[in-house]
């Protein structure tokens, strides 16, 4: 599939390019089965470095002519490279034709065909599959654009920028030139040829300048973007009014493919989408599909800044665009989520995600810093340690200099790297060099371990009360387990936010030894040290330390706290995400002493009350009631484990679930009566919530009722599901019916299915829906291999196969990790089938085995077994390979 060499690539290696591309003149005679592209790039030697050969890039192209300064120079291909040797001294003008397949492009990398259009995905290293180029982000060209295409199939065509000229060739072909005036890498680069419609909007920025904005999809789905728009639009008010970046574009273009291999793509001025983050109506979109698309909208628009007008010098320092790019999307859903509990419910849900995802990832084989020191392929290093950690490091230095010195830190590092192309370390630099007086000021170097240890820090707190002399002394211990590559680390910077919470709830005044005055309630200790050791004066009770507030620093925490302390903070803490947190240590402690066989599972009085306080409280919000009432998934719960037994989990936290949704019955059901929504639908915090909320206690008591043989829930719950007047009450009821494995189950699904057959988002839900439910008996497993054969199931799409395979083997730990193997057997094979057509996505599916080494018996064995089967594919691409071979270094 691929041709690139499996080589390690190293951060310690880099030099800056031998040549520039200043600017390039692309033409493209567009068509499916040979697409011909003529490139006329203004390149110079780069003086700083001794005359060399000029390398070109080129993966899966043909070669047709290569002319310097008009003339034809000899050329060679070497190492997957196009080499020329005799170039002239000053700068020239080199000509390139060449040719690519975009029907054959399965990979969904370079120029690909989707739905009968033509589209691209150029990063990570795309645009060498389009064309021979300097394809690395340090080489920033200026880019004039032109489209020539058949009318009739291709009556839309889009590149970056504006456009210039447009019109008609003859024999029912057309054209469109485009020019970018911002000179950008290439794998910005974008182009769209197909049959769309846009919905279109004129705004008015705070400057006076005026743009439109489009997003184009495919005829008939136009109704379905209002959402997405208006999330383009708060986006942009947003990035205006927190950080002062104003859109610097005429023109904003947003087009939705259905075949997609991520999210979103922030290409300059024409950012390419999943149809999954841009389409949706009530009937069609779920209340969290309408949340994602506001964040992943934001977040390639965010890019335009933090990416595009300031981008990364190699792809080691991917963090430094989408770490703070990621901490930044947040922030908007934050803010637009508007009251304090609606940002902590965010928060949560952020937090909740960076556990299940990127602490098992640190944990694993694929293991790695925030800024990586090698790759062999990059792909395989868009990770949740670059993106969500990443965030978290960007966070914790907005914790450190506040939230307005960061801002300002911000402003500076636009003020220093506006179009160029940088280093993690230049962003650090920047904002500390604009908050001089600050911990992180002071700390910068140790603080940037962060960027360059993997793994995540324990950090153990123990307080001790002293009554004579009214002292509470906190002592805060960090430790750091070791990660491939990395035996030894040193310590971090880790900012603790906290108070100290009183029995009766009161948050009690933070004054240290030293002070003369306490200093407000809340404060942030900032831990530099291995240990590090606090005293608290005039405390005149024991008080319950509440540390980590809104989870300051990405860490796992220790704090020995007894259940009558954690019961105290479930109750009283001022921090919401601390309140959640209390409770989440609740059920913690519980189904980890029941799995490692210490108590047998009997839910205690106290706790089951905490509980039913929460649900019936009258002033929380429904979404934190929500949060609070949700067991720790089975994923977070195996990461807490050296050796994972994962039926062992699952029977465990089934059984839980099951003892609670039959302990609290009559509040479930009055909490289901008490949060109907009524009117019209809508996606904002407090609907959501109170949907989520709703469909959580259907779910409940459709468990419970199953347990005792009754039938009137499930019999709602059916009912729910047919007159339901959106998506997510409609899929609430319907995951109440199969997760309880209710005889309507069956009845409900089909009905699904036939409601929505024409519609691709939906259908993959369905998918999901029974790739996800808690297995039973093995038949949740047999039911997922049996859609295999389903005459919607694709492979190559990759939402489809996502929908099915990713749910089945990375969301569904009680259905997949089979005493018989066949989940793994299924999961080799589709491995081995998804490689030969898409290797980066294969790449990804084939990370649920990061840490099959923890498995216990039988499963470590079995999982050895399949993986060792996946390596021994013969054409395997490098993708792929680099997933199993490091997960086999574990063995
Ligand atoms: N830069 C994209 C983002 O916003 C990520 C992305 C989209 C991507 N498509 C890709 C990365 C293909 C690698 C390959 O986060
Ligand atoms: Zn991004």
């Amino acid at each position: 599939m691929r041709e690139g060499t499996a080589t390690l690539i190293r951060r310690e290696d880099y030099t800056a390019p031998a040549f520039w591309i200043r600017s390039v003149d692309l033409t493209f005679e567009l068509d499916p089965v040979k697409t011909l592209v003529i490139s006329r790039m203004q390149v110079e030697r780069n003086a700083d470095l001794p005359v060399q050969a000029l390398r070109l890039h080129g993966d899966d192209i043909v070669l047709t002519r290569v002319l310097a300064n008009g003339e034809s120079v000899s050329f060679r291909h070497e190492d997957g490279m196009l080499v020329i040797d005799s170039l002239p001294e000053g700068p020239f003008l080199l000509e390139i034709r060449n040719t690519c397949s975009p029907e054959k492009n399965t990979a969904l990398s370079g120029l690909y065909q989707s739905g009968g259009g033509l589209f691209t995905q150029c990063e990570a290293e795309g645009f060498r599959r389009i064309t021979y180029f300097l394809d690395r982000p340090d080489v920033m060209a200026v880019y004039t654009v032109t489209l020539r295409a058949s009318k009739a199939a291709y009556p839309v065509l889009l590149s970056n920028g504006n456009l210039v000229e447009q019109g008609d060739l003859g024999n029912g072909r057309h054209f469109a030139k485009w020019h970018d005036p911002f000179p950008k890498p290439s794998y910005l680069f974008a182009l769209v040829a197909a049959d769309l419609v846009a919905r279109e909007q004129h705004i008015r920025t705070r400057s006076g300048k005026d743009h439109l904005l489009q997003v184009y999809v495919r005829r008939g789905d136009l109704e379905k973007t209002e959402h997405a728009m208006n999330s383009l639009i708060a986006s942009i008010v947003w990035d205006e009014a927190r950080f002062g970046l104003p859109l610097d574009l005429e023109r904003f273009m947003i087009v939705a493919v259905g075949d997609f291999n991520m999210g979103a793509m922030e290409n300059k001025g024409l950012n390419i989408f999943n149809t999954k983050f841009v389409l949706a109506t009530p009937a069609t979109a779920t209340d969290v599909d309408y949340a994602g698309i506001e964040s992943v909208v934001g977040h390639e628009y965010f890019h335009n800044w933090t990416g595009n007008r300031i981008t990364c010098r190699d792809w080691f320092q991917l963090s430094l665009k989408e770490g703070l790019t990621v901490f930044r999307d947040q922030e908007f859903s934050m803010d637009m989520a508007g009251s304090a509990s609606a940002r902590a419910v965010k928060r949560i849900e952020d937090v909740r995600q960076l556990r299940q995802v990127q602490f098992p990832e640190d944990a694993g084989s694929m293991a790695h810093p925030v800024r990586p020191d090698s790759y062999v392929e990059i792909n395989n290093f868009y990770t949740a340690t670059v993106y969500e950690k990443g965030s978290e490091v960007v966070r914790m230095m907005q914790t450190l200099v506040g939230r307005e010195g960061f801002a300002r830190g911000i402003t500076l590092y636009f003020e220093r790297h506006d179009g160029q192309a940088v280093t993690c370390d230049d962003f650090a630099q920047a904002i500390a060099d604009a908050n001089p007086d600050t911990a992180l000021a002071r700390l910068l170097p140790q603080f940037k371990r962060w960027y360059s240890q993997a793994g995540t820090p324990r950090l153990s707190a123990r307080g001790r009360f002293d009554a004579p002399t009214r002292t509470y002394t906190l002592s805060l211990e960090q430790t750091a387990l070791p990660s491939p590559g990395q035996p030894e680390k040193a310590p971090f910077v880790i900012p603790v936010a906290m108070g100290l919470v009183g029995r009766d709830g009161a948050a009690l005044p933070l004054q240290l030894e030293g002070e003369d005055a306490p200093v407000g309630n809340e404060r942030v200790l900032v831990l530099d040290e291995a240990r590090n050791f606090y005293t608290f004066v005039n405390i005149d009770v024991e008080p319950v330390p509440s540390l980590l507030r809104g989870f300051s620093a990405p860490v796992v925490l220790a704090d020995h706290l007894a259940d009558a302390d954690l019961l105290t903070l479930l109750q009283h803490d001022p921090d919401a995400f601390n309140r959640w947190e209390a409770g989440q240590r609740l059920a913690m402690n519980r189904l980890l002493a029941a799995i490692g066989g210490e108590a047998p599972l009997a839910l205690d009085t106290p706790f089951v009350d905490a509980l039913r306080n929460v649900l019936r409280h009258p002033e929380l919000d429904a979404a934190f009631k929500e949060l609070t009432l949700t067991l720790p998934s089975e994923t977070y719960l195996a990461e807490q484990l050296s050796v994972v037994d994962p039926q062992k989990i699952h029977t465990v936290r089934e059984a839980m679930k099951l003892q609670l949704a039959r302990e609290l019955r009559d509040d479930w059901a009055w909490a289901f009566e008490q949060n109907q929504v009524a009117g019209g639908y809508s996606p904002d915090a407090a609907s959501a919530g109170k949907r989520a909320l709703a469909n959580l206690s259907l779910s409940m008591l459709c468990l419970g009722s199953a347990a005792d043989g009754d039938t009137v829930w499930p019999g709602r719950a059916f009912q729910r599901f047919k007159d339901a007047g959106n998506m997510t009450d409609r899929l609430g009821a319907l995951t109440a019916l199969t997760a309880s494995h209710s005889e309507l189950a069956e009845p409900a699904l089909q009905r699904f299915h036939a409601l929505f057959k024409d519609e691709a988002l939906v259908i993959d839900k369905w998918f999901a829906l029974q790739a996800t439910t808690p297995e039973k008996d093995g038949r949740v497993f047999a039911r997922a291999k049996q859609l295999l054969k389903h005459p919607d199931f694709s492979l190559r799409n990759p939402n489809r196969a996502r929908s099915l395979i990713s749910a089945l083997c990375m969301s569904n730990p009680g259905a997949f990790h089979r005493t018989d193997a066949a989940g793994y057997v299924f999961w080799a094979d589709r491995i081995i089938e998804l490689d030969s057509i898409n290797p980066q996505l294969a790449a990804r599916m084939a990370r649920v085995m990061d840490r099959w080494s923890a498995l216990a018996e039988p499963y470590r064995s079995a999982a050895h077994v399949a993986l060792q089967r996946v390596a021994a594919k013969p054409d395997l691409s490098s993708d792929v390979r680099e997933i199993i071979g490091r997960a086999l270094e574990q063995a």
